[in-house]
């Protein structure tokens, strides 16, 4: 055979599995479609990458099964990426909530890791469609080679232009991996003619609580010409299904303030009681909104505890998310009741293995599915390895 493994796709899981299995001792050939390796990991995070979050726990993932993450997650942490960061002496930040940035450019995440692949003596073949895949006394056959084990690595759909594909599915199929069905997730959610108003108001942002269902994020939420975005929008819209509300807390103490500007200033209205706490357009937007014409010391406690309901719970009904599109993961894939969660190896077809956002495991927004990527990557590289060794 003419190596020990065949990795599909040079991203973010497939880099980190061949550098882990080359530096194991296996020869490694890595085959990818695009003209360049890791070209998600060169847009993210603004030209920053949010490589991994400090915070990083089983719990900021979605999947069928939550407990699939848990082992590859405590086998290969975020304190072990960022040793590797430290060894290639790359400066970083904490922006917020446990996200960790680059100081500098993604593109030294990425040159790190074709050097880890150099160091493993990987060989990386670009601008190489995978083709058909052979498959029989347990060799794989691909792009004209063959091993004994192949590695999925081929992402989600999200952002076709970016040469992501469904392929990852189309080879699970192939083996008869059943697939959880994709979704665009950390995705802005479209709103329909019954918010015109707020779809008038492109730009603004303010703190919010997004809720969906018993899931709730407080970070930013953005209005745009289409509907709702910023992360607390897209984090909700991993949870979010088609019918769902999503429910947006505006102002937590809304009764309180209300009844004490109508005790302090029973002249004033409430657009400027609003406009105290909120961005001046969102308030205009809201007060019309409401409907409080009144002034507030002319308005009743039915009709104040009206306002406070809807500043505490302003409810949307997206008509749908912006698509693959605009989706900066995808949820769902191939599903996890078909791999080992040590190994990712599927459970009926020995030597195939899965990792990385191929697979129904999606993290939150903040670093999380990049450490999903190198947790995974690792613990397929490392299993490729041992069976070899063994
Ligand atoms: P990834 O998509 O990285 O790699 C798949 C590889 O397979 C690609 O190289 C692709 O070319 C190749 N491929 C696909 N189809 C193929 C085919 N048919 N034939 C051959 N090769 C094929 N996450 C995070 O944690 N922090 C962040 O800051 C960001 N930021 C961010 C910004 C934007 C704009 C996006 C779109 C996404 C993010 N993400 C993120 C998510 C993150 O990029 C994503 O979860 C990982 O890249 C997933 O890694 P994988 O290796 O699984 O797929």
């Amino acid at each position: 055979m003419t190596f020990d493994v065949i990795v599909l796709g040079a991203g973010a899981a497939g880099l980190m599995a061949a550098a882990t299995a080359g530096q194991a001792g296996s020869r490694v050939l890595l085959l990818d479609h695009a003209e360049a390796a890791g070209k998600k990991i060169l847009i993210s995070g603004g030209g920053r990458c949010n490589f991994t979050n400090m915070e990083t726990a089983p719990d900021r993932f979605l999947s069928e099964n939550p407990h699939f993450a848990k082992s590859a997650l405590a086998r290969y942490t975020q304190w072990d990426f960022l040793a590797l960061v430290d060894r290639y002496r790359i400066a970083w930040h904490e922006k917020t909530l446990g996200q960790l940035f680059c100081d500098g450019s993604a593109r030294q995440i990425v040159a790190m890791l074709l050097e880890e692949c150099a160091r493993g003596g990987v060989e990386i073949r670009l601008s190489t469609p995978i083709g058909e895949i052979g498959h029989g006394d347990g060799v794989f056959r691909v792009a004209g080679e063959t091993a004994p084990h192949l590695v999925i690595a081929t992402g989600g759909p999200s952002i076709p232009k970016m040469g992501a594909s469904g392929i990852a599915y189309e080879i699970a199929q192939r083996f008869g991996l059943p697939v959880v069905p994709p979704r665009p997730a950390l995705v802005p959610l479209t709103l329909g003619e019954e918010a015109q108003a707020f779809r008038g108001i492109t730009g603004v942002s303010c703190p919010v609580t997004a809720r969906v269902g018993d899931t709730a994020f407080s970070e930013a939420a953005l209005f745009t010409h289409r509907g709702l975005s910023g992360p607390a929008i897209l984090q909700a819209s991993s949870y979010w299904t088609p019918g769902a509300p999503v429910v947006l807390e505006l102002i937590a103490n809304a009764a309180e303030i209300l009844s004490d500007a109508r005790r302090r200033s029973p002249r004033s209205r409430l657009r400027a009681v609003l406009s105290e706490h909120l961005p001046n357009r969102l308030a205009e937007v809201l007060a019309a909104h409401i409907g409080l014409k009144r002034e507030l010391g002319n308005t009743s406690d039915a009709d104040l505890q009206r306002a406070a309901d809807t500043l505490r719970a302003l409810t949307f009904h997206p008509t749908g998310t912006e698509g693959f599109a605009k989706a900066e993961v995808t949820a769902g894939g191939i599903s996890t009741d078909a791999l080992s969660s040590r190994t990712m190896e599927a459970k009926s077809v020995p030597g195939l293995h899965a990792i990385g956002e191929a697979v129904d495991v999606t993290g939150w927004l903040g670093g999380y599915n990049f450490q999903w990527a190198w947790s995974s990557g690792w613990a397929a590289g490392r299993a490729v390895s041992a069976r070899r060794q063994g």
